[in-house]
């Protein structure tokens, strides 16, 4: 019954888009749909993301006497290769490239960033007007840029409203206090978030710490960061972006493009000798969720050895021959290339093929994988000091359009209901009413996963009863380390525990999804002082 209805939207829309898209091929001739199928696979190899390189000292906030590297990021709008035989895209990027370049920093170890906004004053991409905070009144251009999974100060978090124009520039301080990991950095806009993504605006932002140095993993040129995203091109080169049959209300809810992008390049290939790697990997698509593998020639998925998530190491590696990524996951794994040499592998998702690995043929060198990683101790239920129940919402029109999604019925523009106390622990349930997974994130925090579990919609939605219908699911070991990002399945509880450290002030959390975020499904928090909160 449900899932008739999201079928059908699905094919409402795509029939509208087909006839939009009649319209403008009518004008410019030869432009439509490119199928990346047509494009010779393989033929350029993997981009590795350029470290970025500080341009001086600045005193640190935290500490006037003492001096932290400055770096200077600009965003521009520039023209790159997506593949050998495709003309230049136009991207947004930073710098040189998009995506953008990679930091490489160390745990306490601070740094300070100046973003520079230097892109055009037109949006290449479909505004819709009606979300909330891009109306026509605001500027078309805007960006903030928020460091995904950073223990980041409040003034420096990127807060959706705290947008500036081409021509404008914001210094951001990252104090860097917690443990080794993958972050990324990427615009956090309000209402055109989405768009200014699916443009370029991202790139990685590496953590390293003693116990990381400490385990011998596989480092330098054997240590491969893959930033992942799905995009829809033209036979032009160009990107497009999917919309709605209202052109005045262009918003659709989800985009699931058929170009595979692995750091900006499409079918690319990695040359690798048959021994250990680890891939550093983030789901950076707008919608579409990873189911990673990597497969050799008889079709059959390798294992891979997941020793990280999205904050850092799990207590011990888990093997996996899949790994389901939603949009801003990270996940770190190691393949062992040697039962391979002379050989070709590929990494796929769901049948599309992303990437090629070509083994050269030389001697295989066994080396070891450590047994444990990093202790990761459970948070206790006992040590939260309350459990808040949120709901995910879908919002329907009356002809059961879905006219976007919300938390806990609540507009982004509602006053904050959420302010735990700094330095206390608390349990968020996420009771998803909706037929989607939504991917949910808080800034400022890292968290675990206590469980997943289901319950009866239908009841909760008539009387606000809980009712579970099944046991708790049990927690994969790939998901029982620290995260900043999970998912919330449809018809589930998911309970986390947090523990809301760092820094007082205001916050967001909302779905990775960032067509639902752009739409409302988004919420401020705060976290406050221990005598005022509310
Ligand atoms: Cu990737 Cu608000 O975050
Ligand atoms: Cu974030
Ligand atoms: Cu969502």
């Amino acid at each position: 019954m449900s899932l008739s209805r999201r079928s059908f939207l699905q094919q409402a829309s795509l029939a509208a888009c087909l006839s939009l898209k009649k319209s403008a091929l009518a004008d410019s001739l030869s432009v439509s749909d490119l199928d990346p199928n047509t494009l010779r696979p393989w033929v350029d190899p993997l981009p590795i993301p350029e470290a970025v390189q500080s341009v001086g000292q600045r005193p640190d906030p935290d500490d006037p006497s003492r001096n932290l590297p400055f770096y200077r990021m600009t965003m521009r709008e520039m023209q790159l290769k997506l593949h050998r035989d495709l003309p230049l895209t136009r991207v947004w990027g930073f710098n040189h490239s998009s995506p953008g370049p990679i930091f490489e920093t160390r745990s306490g170890r601070g740094l300070l960033v100046e973003w520079a906004n230097e892109l055009p004053l037109k949006h290449f991409l479909p505004i819709d007007h009606t979300i909330d905070g891009a109306g026509a009144s605001v500027p078309e251009v805007r960006s903030v840029i928020h460091l995904h999974g950073g223990k980041t100060p409040a003034a420096s978090d990127g807060y959706p409203e705290d947008w500036f124009v081409p021509g404008q520039s914001r210094a951001y301080h990252y104090p860097n206090r917690q443990d080794a990991s993958l972050l990324f950095y990427h615009d956090h806009a309000m209402g055109i978030n989405r768009l200014n993504i699916y443009a370029g605006l991202q790139g990685l932002f590496l953590i390293r710490d003693e116990t990381e140095d400490s385990l011998n993993l596989p480092k330098g040129k054997y240590e491969i960061p893959l930033l992942l995203c799905d995009r829809f091109l033209l036979t032009d080169g160009q990107l497009n972006y999917p919309v709605s049959p209202n052109p005045k209300a262009p918003w659709v809810p989800e985009i699931y493009g058929n170009a595979m992008l692995v750091n900006g390049k499409l079918f690319p290939y990695l040359e690798v000798e048959p021994r250990l790697y680890r891939f550093r990997v983030l789901n950076g698509a707008n919608t579409r969720f990873f189911r990673l593998s990597v497969e050799h020639n008889s079709g059959d998925a390798s294992e891979l050895h997941v020793i990280g998530s999205d904050q850092g190491l799990l207590s011990a590696p888990a093997t996996e021959k899949r790994i389901l990524l939603a949009p801003a996951e990270r996940t770190d794994f190691v393949v062992d290339f040697s039962p391979f040499a002379g050989q070709n592998l590929l990494l796929t998702t769901d049948g599309f093929e992303l990437m090629q690995f070509r083994v050269a043929n030389s001697k295989p060198s066994a080396l070891a994988l450590p047994q444990t990683l990093r202790p990761v101790p459970r948070t206790p239920e006992s040590q939260a000091i309350r459990t808040r129940r949120l709901t995910l919402d879908e919002v329907m029109d009356p002809v059961q359009q879905s006219m976007g999604m919300m938390l806990n019925r609540t507009p982004w523009h509602a006053p904050v209901t959420e302010k735990p106390v700094i330095d206390t622990t608390e349990i968020w349930e996420l009771i998803n009413l909706t037929e989607d997974t939504h991917p949910i994130h808080l800034h400022l925090v890292r968290f675990q996963l206590l469980e997943r579990r289901p319950f009866d919609v239908f009841l909760y939605q008539d009387k606000a009863e809980m009712r579970y219908v099944g046991p708790p699911r049990p927690i994969l070991p790939v998901e029982a380390g620290w995260k900043d990002t999970v998912r919330a399945e449809s018809g589930e509880v998911t309970r986390i525990i947090v523990k809301f450290e760092g820094y007082t002030g205001r916050y967001v959390w909302h779905c990775h999804i960032l067509e639902h975020e752009d739409k409302e499904m988004m919420r401020p928090y705060e976290v406050v002082a221990a005598q005022s909160h509310g």
